[in-house]
């Protein structure tokens, strides 16, 4: 048996999609920018997914630029307006952000910006008090997650947006993990700026969208074409665009349900099957789809190796980094010490998983954390002092 349990990190394309998208491979595939008849109604399919993006987000069609993918939006979203900026060099991000956004950070730095990282509670919430206590007049923008792609957490973007209104200071998010799984409202959370992509939900890789509110400068990052009212030069890609759009459509309250249903259960059996664990994250404010828990004494590698070879794929820290043996930087911001933060498992949902798929998780699991932990040293060890040890002198946040 396999079961695909690494949904944050990318999902299955669905079979409506590929279907739509198939159309712009083989028939509809004019340059959405030609004058002719089929570039007209290229561009009127392209036209179509912009609305249609927009209107879920409650913004306007013209004020969607599509992208590249989430990565790419964030890059856009804070070098388009940094580059624009002559006396505001500062930004306010927070500790738990997605590497496409720390790097970038990091990148603004080097170039003579300031950079206040904000710390996080136990369970990842941002405070908004904080950003309005950040915010100077240098302040050029402030950019905060929407959902935690590793520990779930959503972020009172209502709270936040008011805040950084009460300063007229633009407000960004990565909505990446979040769109069409919890509600986004551009002026309800006083957004300019918002990311969104597509393969988190089913939809192709390598697309995605930002939300850029009217009336918003920014400094085009790819130079060229006119395309996407010339914030973004190249031909668009439109199988990748109208497949996102169409992706976005077919997400239904009921999915989300039925989500978060698998996750609670899976939270609740993994507590009542296996000792000494701990759950990361938010329980009230959650993605439907996350489930991220510690299991101490043992290395999240040595589970993933091992649930990978019985056919079962999780994740350990963020994808992105679980190339790197450093601990994940999420974890340890919300105050894990750095040998607890090893033993994470991120276990993220779809609307395809089914309870089987989940059951087998959860039996193997179960059996494969015994396994693990009778040959842990730190078991043998007598246990090292779990979490109360606030263990600082290891290598924490990459960019702050
Ligand atoms: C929160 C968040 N932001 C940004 C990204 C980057 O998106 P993409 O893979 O489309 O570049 C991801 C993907 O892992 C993510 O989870």
């Amino acid at each position: 048996m396999r079961a695909y349990l690494d949904n944050a990190a990318t999902t299955r394309v669905a079979p409506e999609v590929i279907e739509r998208m198939g159309i712009f491979f083989s028939t509809a595939y004019a340059n959405a920018s030609s004058l002719h008849a089929q570039g007209m109604e290229a561009k009127r399919a392209l036209d179509e997914a912009r609305a249609a993006i927009a209107a879920m987000i409650n913004a306007s069609p013209e004020e969607i630029i599509f992208t590249g993918g989430g990565s790419e939006s964030n890059n856009l979203a804070l070098k388009g307006v940094a580059f624009l900026q002559k006396e505001k060099r500062h930004i306010i991000t927070s500790a738990i952000e997605h590497p496409s956004i720390l790097g970038t950070c990091a990148f603004l730095e080097k170039q003579g910006f300031s950079v206040t990282y904000l710390p996080v509670g136990r369970e990842g919430f941002v405070s908004a008090g904080d950003v309005e206590s950040a915010i100077t007049d240098q302040t050029a923008l402030v950019s905060i997650m929407h959902a935690n792609n590793e520990i779930g957490t959503i972020q009172d973007l209502d709270r936040i947006g008011k805040a950084c209104a009460a300063k007229g200071v633009p407000f960004h998010t990565d909505a990446v993990q979040s769109f069409t799984k919890a509600p986004i409202d551009v002026t309800r959370m006083g957004l300019s700026l918002v990311s969104l992509a597509s393969h988190k939900i089913h939809g192709p890789k390598g697309v995605g969208a930002l939300y850029v509110r009217k009336g918003m400068r920014l400094q085009k990052q790819i130079h060229g074409g006119h395309q996407e009212n010339d914030r973004r030069a190249g031909t668009e890609n439109l199988p990748g665009i109208a497949g996102f759009a169409h992706a976005a459509s077919l997400q239904t309250p009921e999915h989300i349900t039925k989500m978060a249903e698998l996750r609670d259960y899976t939270i609740t059996e993994i507590e009542r099957r296996i000792p000494d664990v701990i759950v990361n994250g938010s329980r009230a404010r959650r993605l439907c789809n996350n489930v991220n828990v510690i299991f101490k004494y043992i290395e999240g590698e040595a589970l993933l190796f091992t649930l990978s070879q019985k056919g079962i794929a999780i994740s350990t820290g963020s994808a992105c980094s679980s190339r790197s043996l450093r601990p994940s930087h999420v974890l340890r911001a919300i105050g894990l010490p750095h040998e607890v933060a090893h033993g994470s498992c991120r276990v993220s949902i779809s609307r395809y998983t089914t309870k089987q798929e989940i059951d087998y998780f959860l039996d193997t699991v179960t059996a494969v954390v015994a396994q693990l932990r009778e040959v842990s040293p730190f078991t043998k060890m007598g246990k090292y002092e779990a979490y109360t040890d606030d263990d600082h002198t290891h290598e924490g946040h990459p960019a702050a």
